[in-house]
């Protein structure tokens, strides 16, 4: 599909609320780039765990310049340990300073092959992407996101267990909404879509709906 006019699409949304199965099914549906950008807290996060010597900002720098697409498709930064700690280090300033670059990048600068970009976050339709074409906050019930992260998570760690797929997601939530920079909420501009009652294929075809209209008019 190539479109008339190169677009943005900008998605916020709290903790497996579905935000990502929709980001990807509207970059494959209009061949937008996408990117994550959770995953690239989700990554620094695991290097803190993982590498704590190398933890500093000057070594971080380095990973953000280096950083490609693919180093963020590992299914070790999926589980609650890792996005517990993303949800902390993405209150420091100067880790946002440094992943802002290379999100700017992607948005506004994808491959151009693509017929524009579609990025997921926390910031994304206010600071990121402010003048997107588009804007979706994405949202669902607290149950239901912690019933949906713990099937997701019950592939990787048969440990994992509902109550604490709950408990991390009701602390996400409270640190990503209240937090001083960049918290999470719903810009005016935004239009609100709650997937808690519907099937990911009736989510889709809802922001379909309304991304044709405004392409395609
Ligand atoms: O989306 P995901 O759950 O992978 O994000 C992990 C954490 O990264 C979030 O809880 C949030 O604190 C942080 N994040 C952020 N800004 C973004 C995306 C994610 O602060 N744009």
């Amino acid at each position: 599909m190539k479109l008339k006019k190169k677009i943005k699409v900008a998605i916020d949304s709290p903790a497996a609320a579905g935000a990502g199965t929709q980001a990807k099914l509207i970059s494959k549906h209009y061949n937008l780039f996408y990117l994550d950008t959770g995953k690239i807290y989700r990554l620094i996060a695991n290097i803190k765990i993982k590498r704590p010597k190398k933890y500093n900002y000057s070594f971080l720098e380095k990973t953000m310049k280096n950083l490609n697409i693919k180093n963020l498709q590992n299914k070790k930064l999926l589980t609650n340990e890792v996005g517990n700690l993303a949800s902390i280090i993405s209150k420091d300033k100067k880790i946002r300073k440094l992943v802002h670059a290379f999100q700017i990048q992607c948005a506004y600068y994808p491959p151009k092959r693509y017929n524009g970009s579609c990025l997921d976050g926390r910031d994304i339709t206010y600071k990121i992407v402010p003048d997107a074409d588009f804007k979706f906050f994405i949202t669902a019930s607290t149950k239901t996101r912690a019933l949906r992260r713990y099937k997701e998570l019950k592939g990787i760690n048969k440990k994992t267990t509902l109550n604490d797929v709950l408990k991390s997601i009701k602390k996400r939530d409270k640190s990503d909404y209240n937090r001083k920079i960049s918290p999470l909420k719903k810009t005016k501009d935004s239009i609100l879509i709650n997937t808690t009652n519907f099937s990911k294929r009736a989510c889709f075809l809802k922001i379909k709906k309304i991304m044709d209209k405004k392409i395609i008019a």
